[in-house]
């Protein structure tokens, strides 16, 4: 892509890359390595016309959400629709390094980043987290 000069990618990581992700801890590390990556080549390859991007969706409706099982009337979050989400991926690309989909997302990374003590910030995540699990995982 950087030698033909144009081209595009987006990095899908979470909302908990942001935060840190007790119950999930290996699945969330991942997300924020990706989170580091992707913004970091942002910079490196927009000289040479190539757009990054990383994406960081809330909870979504998806079949990884499904086949692990989740019951929503347990977890009364703002699911997203998965197009929704990837559509605002497509919108941000080219515009943004990085983007939180969906106005209740964002404005829950925000208060888990900026005004919260990191230690609530990660309980209160770990606890939303434990509810989309396995109980016999935990
Ligand atoms: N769902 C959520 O709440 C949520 C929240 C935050 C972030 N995310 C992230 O969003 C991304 C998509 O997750 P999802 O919820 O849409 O999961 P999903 O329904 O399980 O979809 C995963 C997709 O990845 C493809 N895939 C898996 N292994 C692959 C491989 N080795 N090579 C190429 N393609 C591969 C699958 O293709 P096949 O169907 O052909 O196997 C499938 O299309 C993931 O990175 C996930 O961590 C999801």
């Amino acid at each position: 892509m950087s030698q033909r000069g144009n081209g595009g990618i987006i990095f899908v990581s979470s909302v908990g890359a942001y935060v840190g992700g007790p119950y999930n801890a290996n699945y969330i590390a991942s997300k924020a390595f990706l989170l580091n990556l992707g913004t970091a080549l942002h910079v490196e390859l927009k000289p040479k016309g190539v757009d990054v991007l990383v994406l960081s969706p809330g909870p979504t409706r998806t079949e990884m959400v499904d086949a692990v099982g989740v019951d929503f009337s347990k977890v009364p979050m703002n699911w997203m629709k998965a197009g929704t989400v990837a559509a605002a991926g497509l919108r941000a690309l080219g515009h943004k390094s990085m983007l939180v989909p969906g106005g209740i997302n964002k404005k829950m990374v925000t208060m888990m980043t900026r005004f919260m003590p990191r230690q609530m910030a990660l309980s209160m995540f770990g606890s939303m987290m434990s509810k989309t699990m396995d109980p016999s995982l935990l």
